[in-house]
């Protein structure tokens, strides 16, 4: 995936934000021209002053916006906005993430090269696994598999999987393990998988394999509230790119979505039909029906459009490669307001899991 410049005014900044830390002698960071501007948090208001203007005003004037507790800056325009006719949005941490790509929870290996394999022929070029599924040597042979057969290059190809629990050390393992067992020198995105013992030091681990290249973006799976979120953010040095969450037409948390936007996070869902047994219970819902019959599309391909225009990136889960198919075939109709307002209303709060 491309690395683009999610700060508009990148240049304009960074010069003043030269001039703001040589005058400071701060403790402020301005990484290279490509990568996002930071500035340190340590590095005060107050400290920060060229001529009158205080850092936050010099970010404002330049029509960037600031978060909070890490100090990162982004363009409020352009990070968490989903492009339809690319098929992408721009992360806060500047690289682009596909929005609709494929799960692969409950794959084995086999079922995961496969369906990794169908996926990146269907156009999509998102993967979605994690150490738990023990599936990532699957997942990177069908990725090997499509490049030999000049389908994609790495590059065009978006993988985010996951860890699970652990603290700081065990989890520079299990970054590594992780790309050894995909096969590839990069992984596009990394979660936590869910809240555990040691988050910060997970999450530490997660930024150390930033700054070396081992992950471009990283992000939180399964914090539901925004106290969780704020928790992460005040130890986060790298704002979160991405909350992947159960979310549906019955569990739709709208809030948590809103809330975050003003850090750049954009949500992911997963269990988009609900998840394997609950799937009849989504796909048959009238509503979803109607408009099915309405566009000639299946209650599938309904409920995908609805979560990207609701602001969601999604994963369905599928071994089936007529399925896999079908669920990248979204891009020919739109939902209006009024019928997105209709699915909205869907929503009963109900999780079918709870962790
Ligand atoms: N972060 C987390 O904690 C977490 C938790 C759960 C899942 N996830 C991720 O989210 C992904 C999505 O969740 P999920 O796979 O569990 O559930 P899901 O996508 O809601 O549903 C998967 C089910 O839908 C069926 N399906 C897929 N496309 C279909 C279509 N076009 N028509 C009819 N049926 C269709 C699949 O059957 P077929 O195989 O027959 O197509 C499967 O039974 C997972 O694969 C995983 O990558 C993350």
């Amino acid at each position: 995936m491309k690395k683009r410049n999610s700060c508009k005014n990148c240049s304009w900044i960074l010069l003043i934000a030269c001039l703001l830390l040589t005058a400071c002698g701060s403790r402020g960071q301005v990484m290279d021209g490509e990568d996002m501007f930071r500035i340190d948090e340590e590095t005060t208001q107050e400290e920060a002053v060229l001529g009158e203007a205080t850092q936050e005003e010099a970010v404002e004037a330049a029509g960037a916006e600031s978060t909070v507790e890490s100090g990162q800056v982004f363009d409020k325009e352009a990070v968490g906005k989903f492009d339809f006719a690319t098929g992408k949005v721009l992360l806060n941490s500047g690289w682009e993430m596909p929005i609709l790509g494929t799960g692969t929870w409950t794959l084995s290996d086999e079922e995961a090269e496969n369906s990794t394999y169908n996926a990146l022929k269907s156009g999509m070029r998102l993967i979605d696994t994690a150490r738990y599924y023990q599936n990532e040597v699957g997942v990177g042979k069908g990725l090997a598999r499509a490049i030999e057969d000049g389908i994609v290059t790495r590059e065009e190809v978006f993988i985010t999987s996951k860890i699970y629990g652990g603290d700081h050390d065990r989890a520079v393992e299990t970054i590594d393990a992780a790309l050894a067992d995909l096969g590839v020198d990069y992984i596009d995105l990394m979660l936590i998988h869910q809240p555990g013992a040691d988050d910060a030091g997970v999450y530490k681990a997660m930024e150390e394999a930033v700054e070396s290249g081992k992950l471009h973006s990283i992000g939180i799976s399964n914090y539901y509230t925004k106290e969780q979120v704020d928790e992460v953010l005040a130890f986060a040095e790298i704002t979160p790119a991405v909350i992947q969450n159960e979310n549906h037409i019955y569990y739709q948390n709208a809030e948590l979505r809103d809330y975050v936007k003003q850090y750049g996070i954009v949500m992911e869902s997963w269990y988009p039909f609900g998840g394997r047994g609950h799937t009849g219970e989504n796909f048959e819902n009238e509503v979803i029906q109607g408009f099915g019959a309405k566009y000639g599309k299946t209650a599938a391909q309904i409920i995908l459009r609805w979560h990207l225009q609701d602001g969601y990136i999604t994963i369905p889960g599928s071994s089936n490669p007529e399925h896999i198919a079908e669920n990248y075939d979204i891009w020919d109709f739109e939902l209006t307001e009024e019928e997105m307002e209709q699915i909205r209303g869907i929503d009963e709060q109900r999780r079918y899991e709870s962790w």
